[in-house]
């Protein structure tokens, strides 16, 4: 069997996420892959083999990082080389890709693609179209049409066809990373047959601008998308968020398949009732739900319930099993972190008082919401299934061997999104690979049960960071705000 060679174009945002986010689909639908080349965080691109191209199409068909995956004819690091390797190509009957090797490590290997790849697309029944993709520069149309006319030797007989042509070619040219320091002539050069797009378009279809109904503490549709991901999320699957909030996590799971469950301790969240999140907005509309979110994506078949209760007691059966935990915890930053409780010793409730009883809070401190968090996932998640979920913590004081941790979940992937100078979180991934479950009791070293205060109060910093902190806050309280008024 020829292993085909393809082109992975990424976009160049949640970079430290790429790596998980393609190992979850490779394992999710057991691709089998080749790296060409070393994936580096530098390059927007990684060049990889697969058997088959129907490979390739399945991991486009999920990953929303990608933007698209082109079966590589040429490789070079001028353009005069890309011209002379295709001209090769159309000679290579060797049936196989040729590699130039360049052992100098600043350049990279050239490619030369084996003759029957272009030959299956030059003949005269297949329409056909350039496009032309240039990475940290732009150019004119009259610049980008002379760049399609010095590809006029390759022997496309077909009829050319702008709108859905039966062949895409394309080219792209890479510029680096760098906006403020771009070369005159391109670092990398790449041409070859388009084969299919990444889910970059999902992000606008699910975007919290046209929601229906979002709170303040909402995930974004790329990160949602991203968990479910790496939860390895599949149709039919049965999955929870235990804090639910207004369902963003929901949304993405129940995109791809999967039956949605969530619960929350907010009562008026769940029932959307809190204070109108889009300014302007002066009460929240009747028909704001999560179950309206799942009805304006036509997911509402997915959805099975949000029901309203304090994660720390146990309110589910013990027999549910779970395909995957997907969550975004409280970190007491826009949201408080409660649990139902009280700190006064003998406390008994009378009779006539029980009926309209609301129950007190008291804190619910980040170090046993995850150890708690944990322990529920060993206990309801099916062997070999995901719990993703975030985990904040202050950037200076990050200890990997201090994440929380189960005998029973295995920590497969661990990437971090930097929320400021002083604190990030990082979304983590386990998946369960023991079945005889033990409850785990709080680990004394959890790294988290500081962050809160550390956040506020800045815990051991100087006035000077302080007064960055401070100066942190304002602006993200003034791009918030200005999300907001974009948000109306
Ligand atoms: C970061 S928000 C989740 C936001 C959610 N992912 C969304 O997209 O809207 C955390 C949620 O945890 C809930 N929460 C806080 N303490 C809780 C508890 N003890 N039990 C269950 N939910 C709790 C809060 O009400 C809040 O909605």
């Amino acid at each position: 069997m020829m292993w085909r060679r393809y082109l992975m174009w990424f976009a160049q945002e949640h970079v430290d996420f790429r790596h998980a986010e393609m190992q979850s689909i490779l394992t999710l639908y057991n691709i089998p892959i080749k790296y060409v080349e070393k994936p580096c965080i530098k390059k927007p691109y990684w060049i990889v083999e697969v058997p088959s191209e129907e490979f390739i199409k399945k991991i486009a068909s999920r990953s929303v990082l990608i933007k698209n995956c082109i079966e590589l004819w040429g490789r070079a690091k001028t353009e005069s080389q890309l011209h002379e390797n295709l001209r090769s190509a159309m000679k290579n009957d060797t049936g196989q890709w040729i590699v130039n090797e360049r052992h100098n490590t600043e350049i990279s290997d050239e490619y030369i693609c084996p003759s029957e790849l272009i030959q299956s697309c030059c003949s005269a029944d297949k329409s056909f179209k350039v496009e032309i993709e240039t990475f940290c520069k732009h150019f004119s149309m009259q610049e980008k049409v002379n760049k399609i006319e010095t590809f006029s030797y390759l022997p496309l007989e077909g009829t050319v066809k702008l709108k859905n042509p039966d062949v895409t070619l394309a080219y792209l040219e890479f510029y680096g990373v760098d906006p403020n320091n771009v070369p005159d002539k391109p670092y990398d050069l790449f041409f070859g047959k388009w084969v299919a797009d990444g889910q970059r378009d999902l992000i606008h279809v699910l975007s919290l601008k046209k929601r229906q109904f979002i709170g303040n503490t909402s995930m974004d549709a790329q990160l949602s998308i991203i968990m479910a991901n790496q939860a390895k999320v599949k149709t039919g699957d049965l999955l929870l968020d235990p804090f639910v909030g207004s369902g963003s996590l929901l949304v993405a799971a129940a995109h791809f398949g999967a039956y949605v469950l969530g619960s929350d301790i907010d009562f008026m969240m769940l029932h959307a009732r809190t204070r109108p999140t889009r300014v302007g907005q002066k009460e929240r509309h009747k028909d704001e739900s999560i179950r309206a979110n799942m009805k304006q994506y036509g997911t509402e078949s997915r959805y099975l319930d949000v029901v309203v209760s304090d994660f720390s007691l146990p309110n589910w059966h013990e027999r549910l099993t779970l395909d995957a935990i997907i969550t975004d915890p409280p970190y007491g930053v826009r949201e408080p972190t409660e649990k139902i409780g009280i700190e006064r010793d003998n406390y008994s409730l009378s009779e006539e008082h029980l009926v309209n009883h609301v129950p007190s809070k008291v804190g619910y401190e980040l170090a046993h919401i995850y150890s708690d968090l944990l322990n529920f996932a060993a206990r309801h998640l099916e062997m070999g299934r995901r719990l993703v979920c975030w985990y904040p913590f202050v950037r200076e004081e990050y200890q990997e061997d201090q994440l929380p941790s189960h005998p029973c979940l295995q920590l497969v992937a661990n990437s971090e999104q930097v929320l400021s100078k002083l604190t990030a979180r990082r979304l983590l991934t386990y998946e369960k690979i023991h079945d005889e479950v033990p409850n785990m009791p709080l680990d004394p070293n959890g790294g988290v049960h500081n962050f809160r205060e550390k956040y506020f109060c800045g815990g051991e910093q100087t006035r000077r960071e302080r007064k960055e902190r401070r100066a942190e806050e304002l602006a993200i309280n003034a791009a918030n705000r200005a999300l907001k008024l974009k948000l109306t």
